[in-house]
């Protein structure tokens, strides 16, 4: 069983990200072997990072980052869901991000999803220099969405070839997790 987190990191009232979320969970868990839960950012709410000592060195002791350390703990892998905002990702998901104890994410399979007018090739490229600092797994694979054409009368609803896209990632995240369960 892989246990994936798919982490979502607009945390928007009115966000897109959580169709494309749903969307992500409901392929994962589609999968046999999986278990897919929404682990989302904004029911942290995290404050601006602000601790004396980075995560590396010492644990947060914002209470609202112990749940957030807590929760992706719990997981063996990761998919995050992250919109492009101004060529990058949220603030928040970095934020939340530099919350992170190196523990949490330690040789665990990461797979990453974006979506942007500009198919989130930006906001990916950025997560995967981000996620360097941790020892991770992640995956080659990865799922650039459009808002232009994974949409429809304002609603995500992605090109029917996504599915084989989102397949490939969920297979690659499965195949690093059990390699990399052997160093946890
Ligand atoms: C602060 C901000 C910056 C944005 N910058 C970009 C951008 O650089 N490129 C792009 O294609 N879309 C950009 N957008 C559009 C978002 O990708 C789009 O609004 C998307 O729905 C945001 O995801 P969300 O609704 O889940 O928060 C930006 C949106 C916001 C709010």
């Amino acid at each position: 069983m892989t246990r994936i987190a798919v982490v979502l990191g607009s945390v928007r009232p009115n966000r897109s990200g959580a169709g494309v979320a749903q969307w992500v969970l409901d392929k994962a868990n589609a999968v046999e072997g999986v278990e897919a839960e929404l682990v989302d950012v904004a029911s942290f709410g995290l404050p601006v990072f602000a601790e004396e000592v980075p995560p590396m060195m010492a644990a947060p002791k914002d209470p609202a980052a112990v749940a957030w350390n807590e929760a992706l703990s719990a997981y063996d892998a990761f998919i995050f869901v992250t919109p492009e905002y101004n060529r990058s990702i949220p603030g928040a998901l970095k934020n939340a991000i530099d919350f992170t104890v190196p523990a949490a994410l330690a040789n665990k399979a990461v797979g990453l999803v974006a979506y942007s007018y500009y198919n989130g090739f930006r906001p990916v490229e950025h997560l995967r220099d981000i996620l360097v600092n941790f020892t991770t797994g992640v995956v080659g694979p990865q799922v650039n969405l459009s808002l232009v054409t994974d949409v429809a009368d304002g609603a995500f609803a992605p090109a029917p070839f996504r599915d084989g896209e989102i397949a490939a990632l969920v297979e690659a995240v499965v195949t690093q997790d059990k390699a990399l369960s052997t160093l946890r």
